[in-house]
């Protein structure tokens, strides 16, 4: 079916067209950027679950389908030989890079590990059992205080220096945000280590034994890291857009990024299905009252790592982190109960009319804490982890929306529903 190039849309006696916009996989979006100046009408939809809010050439998601690719390329291709840093620079830069590109782009990773030693005090003004997004966030927009010529970028270099900055950098803050908990000494950056195994040097070392993580471990969590790395609009995406859309710095908006994915809805629902299986293990609740509660409107209980605004499908990444948990717990010889009890209970909700009515499937947050625990991660840092995969998108989605010129403020409109016109009265008359 050919799509048409207008929509008709009638409100009273006016009838306006709407061009029709169409994306290179089919998708339709009704352009109502002059709505307003036409009609006088707004739309009116709260979360944009019907709002497409940009173009994008970056992800793209089939819901329907559980199809999920980064520039085109299926996420289920980045499995063999799983490279992180591959994979950011891909979504940064619209292509696989080259050899000679790709050692240059870790060079510079490894060159900016450190932090600025004066950062490395911020961590003593925090209480010790702080939350590690919250360390996170802060310490990402601390960097644009070491940073600050990263406001603006006029070309490829400069927007591959400060990427190289931010998603080195993320990994020894939450790093030494570990060890700080932990009372024990922070570890520097060792420049002879590949990403993810400089990130658990850092984690696991001490100063008397270094720690070498087995080649399943690091390619375990370079893909746990790749299956994050990127997912179109979401929460804390839109968050890194909106908040760059007013010309504020890289820094500043990954920073709210960070806020936005800390949100038990999104990115922290790896650590709330960890505390749910935990219940059911510890017999605070067993799998059929999971899903009882799970069903009851008025329990406000949801069923952590299941369902999803886009996936009315497996979401692929559930499938291969279900697949990857499995085989790491084997290699490391990890018993762990939680595994079992999450895919008893993914089993049963399968089954449940309430979840097939309703197209509920395990997200990606279900299973990719067992893949962490199996590491030796403790569940506070699991929002983190997901942070750091997810830092080369919001890099990617910043980038492609400060390089487009036709780029506004993003700033929406509501529906006003409170007092009309309203006199002051003194307090002598209250
Ligand atoms: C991520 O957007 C992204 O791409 C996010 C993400 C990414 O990579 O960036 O994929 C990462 O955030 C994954 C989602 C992690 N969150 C969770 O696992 C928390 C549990 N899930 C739910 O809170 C919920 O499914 C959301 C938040 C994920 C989606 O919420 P929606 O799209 O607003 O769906 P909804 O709340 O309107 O639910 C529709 C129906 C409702 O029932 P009815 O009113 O139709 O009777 O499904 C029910 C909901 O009550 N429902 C659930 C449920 N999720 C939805 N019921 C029980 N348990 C759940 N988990």
């Amino acid at each position: 079916m050919t799509t048409p190039k207008a929509a008709t849309l009638t409100i009273g006696e006016q009838s306006i067209e709407l061009p029709l916009i169409e994306g290179t996989e089919g998708e339709v979006g009704i352009d109502i950027s002059q709505l307003r100046a036409k009609t006088g009408a707004v739309t009116f939809d709260p979360a944009f679950g019907n709002t497409g809010a940009c173009t994008s050439a970056i992800t793209f998601i089939d819901g329907e389908k559980g199809i999920l690719r980064y520039r085109g390329i299926p996420i289920d291709q980045f499995q063999k030989s799983p490279n992180f840093i591959e994979v950011a620079w891909l979504l940064i830069f619209g292509r696989l890079p080259k050899k000679d590109e790709l050692q240059r782009f870790s060079e510079k990773l490894t060159a900016h590990a450190h932090l600025h030693e004066a950062m490395k005090h911020h961590f003593e003004g925090f209480p010790v059992n702080a939350p590690p997004m919250a360390i996170l966030s802060a310490m990402i927009n601390a960097m644009s205080c070491f940073d600050e010529h990263f406001g603006r970028f006029e070309d490829d270099e400069q927007i591959e220096d400060a990427a190289a900055r931010l998603i080195s950098r993320v990994r020894t803050i939450a790093a030494y945000s570990y060890r700080r908990t932990n009372g024990l000494p922070f570890m520097y950056p060792d420049p002879s280590l590949r990403y993810v195994a400089n990130f658990l040097h850092m984690m696991f070392s001490m100063p008397y034994n270094q720690y070498i993580a087995e080649d399943e471990v690091d390619e375990a969590l370079n893909l746990f890291l790749i299956l994050h790395a990127d997912h179109e609009q979401n929460c804390s995406t839109s968050t890194v857009r909106v908040v760059g859309s007013s010309q504020a710095n890289l820094f500043a908006s990954c920073a709210a990024g960070v806020g936005a994915l800390w949100g038990p809805l999104h990115g922290g629902a790896n650590v709330a299905v960890i505390d749910m299986l935990e219940k059911i293990r510890s017999g605070g609740l067993s799998a059929e009252k999971c899903l009882e509660l799970a069903k009851d409107k008025n329990s406000g209980f949801k069923l952590m790592g299941f369902g999803h605004r886009v996936y009315k499908n497996f979401d692929p990444r559930a499938k291969i982190l279900k697949a990857q948990s499995d085989k790491v717990l084997k290699k490391l010889g990890v018993q762990d109960p939680l595994l079992e009890i999450a895919q008893e209970l993914e089993e049963a909700a399968l089954k449940d009319q309430y979840f097939v009515d309703r197209k509920l499937y395990p997200n990606v947050d279900f299973y990719s804490g067992i893949i962490l625990r199996a590491i030796g991660i403790p569940v506070e840092m699991f929002t983190v982890m997901f942070a750091i995969g997810r830092l080369p998108g919001w890099i990617s989605q910043w980038r492609e929306q400060h390089d487009d010129t036709s780029t506004r403020i993003a700033r929406p409109r509501q529906i006003y529903t409170g007092n009309t016109l309203t006199d002051y009265t003194p307090m002598s008359e209250r």
